[in-house]
């Protein structure tokens, strides 16, 4: 059944926020999971539908799992894997099951994963991942739709990402970590979750060098073996609290972050006037009356992360002046403008630009969510606007944010969840 929120605005939020595991670090890792014939222990897993989606296809494969929704723990079993197809049904819910072509190469020297189509905000091809494989040595044709991926042996290689991608570094140090010799990664994603990642592999007994700088070093080992290891907060997550804080001028403490994660999005959140206390675990904000117009552009960590991009603009549609708000990683990343502008936005498109006028006052109307972030910032839009908004399709939020209701709820919106 679809779903939608029914939002009443102007509530101050006020109390603590705990933020979940990272949705894009714990994809990637119970991926993984399959590279050891034992399995994993992973905590501080959000219980989102992405998870779920990806815990269906381990299942596919073989994989044993006990989901402990109320610790967060996944325990995974990895020990009767079976390379089998992960079908359309599977790829079509979440692009980046295509993170276990990586992982099956790897073990099983073959992978048959759906190909992917391009998505909401973007082409989003994976040509990278296919030209990295090849170059490990994997053969690659499709049939029938399927990825095929087949080789005899992995070799390490040189690997020049032309383009920075997450999943597709993700993917290749997975498929590199038992490949015979040395494998470099150039231009590698640095994203805080490409760094869990690595971490949980070296756990596990990889051996990988550079972690968290452009150039990765990975020498094959033999196998991998059980350890447990916890998933890094949200920091997405984080930051678009930050922004339900900031535009209702609440106060709120947003607990169980990492700081350091979110540095070029907390220094604007900042240049636009909005009081922030940073301590280790924690980030208090005090919202403010007065917000400054502050221009961003996306840009590959540790720049300014395209997946807070529409979270920010919600924030710039209460600034005293005009922004510009540059998106250069997705070409369709822009579907919550004409949505926020039914709310009462000035907003124009100038190609991958978009100027915001902000001082608007928003009043609520009927919305639709048409991908994950987007549909935070109609959320984010609804809590500061007049009357009531109601954001429909929120499968779309559904798919990486735990309890986003329940814990805005907690802070006092006056949120609800209806069938549509
Ligand atoms: C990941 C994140 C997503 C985030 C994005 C950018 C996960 C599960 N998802 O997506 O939330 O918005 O990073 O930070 O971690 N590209 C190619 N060819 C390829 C691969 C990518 O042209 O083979 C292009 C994409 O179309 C895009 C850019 O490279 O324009 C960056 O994409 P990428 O970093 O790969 O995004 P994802 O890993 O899919």
């Amino acid at each position: 059944m679809l779903e939608k929120f029914v939002i009443k605005g102007c509530k101050r939020l006020k109390g603590k926020v705990r933020i979940s595991g990272a949705k894009n670090s714990a994809l990637p890792l119970l991926a993984a999971s399959i590279l050891s014939d034992e399995g994993l222990i992973l905590e501080n897993v959000p219980d989102v539908a992405d998870v779920r989606t990806m815990l269906k296809a381990l299942e596919l494969l073989g994989v044993k799992y006990n989901f402990d929704r109320d610790k967060n723990r996944i325990e995974i079993d990895s020990s009767s894997v079976k390379p089998v197809e992960i079908p359309y049904d599977i790829i079509r819910r979440m692009r980046a099951s295509v993170l276990l072509m990586g992982p099956l190469l790897a073990r099983f020297k073959k992978a048959y994963v759906y190909t992917p189509g391009g998505c909401a905000i973007g082409a989003r091809p994976i040509d990278l991942h296919i030209e990295a494989f090849k170059k490990l040595g994997a053969d690659y044709k499709v049939k029938e739709g399927y990825s095929i991926l087949k080789t005899k042996k992995l070799k390490g290689n040189f690997i020049y990402f032309d383009k920075v991608t997450v999943t597709g570094t993700e993917n290749v140090i997975m498929a590199s970590v038992f490949a015979e010799g040395e494998t470099v990664i150039e231009n590698a994603a640095i994203e805080p979750e490409v760094v869990d990642l690595c971490n949980c592999l070296v756990k596990m007994g990889a051996n990988i060098e550079g972690i968290g700088t452009k150039s990765l070093k990975i020498e094959g080992v033999k196998r991998l073996k059980k350890i447990s290891h916890k998933v890094i907060p949200d920091r997405i997550e984080a930051g678009t609290f930050i922004i339900a804080a900031a535009v209702t001028n609440g106060k709120v403490e947003i607990e169980n972050v990492n700081p350091s994660h979110l540095d070029s999005f907390l220094s604007k959140v900042k240049d636009a006037g909005v009081n922030l206390e940073v301590k280790e675990n924690v980030i208090l904000v005090k919202g403010t009356s007065t917000i400054n117009p502050v221009d961003i552009e996306t840009s590959p960590y540790p720049g300014f992360p395209t997946d807070l991009q529409a979270q920010f603009m919600v924030l710039m549609l209460k600034a005293d002046g005009v922004s510009h708000i540059k998106e250069n990683i997705f070409e369709n990343r822009f579907q919550h403008v004409q949505e926020l502008i039914r709310l009462g936005a000035d907003i124009k498109l100038d190609g991958n630009t978009a100027i915001v006028k902000g001082g608007n006052p928003l009043t609520g109307a009927d919305v639709m969510a048409t991908d994950l972030r987007a549909s935070a910032s109609l959320v984010l839009a609804g809590l500061f606007a007049k009357g009531v908004t109601k954001v429909h399709r929120i499968y779309h939020l559904d798919r990486g944010y735990e309890s986003f209701e329940e814990k805005l709820k907690k802070l006092g919106a006056a949120i609800k969840r209806e069938g549509d």
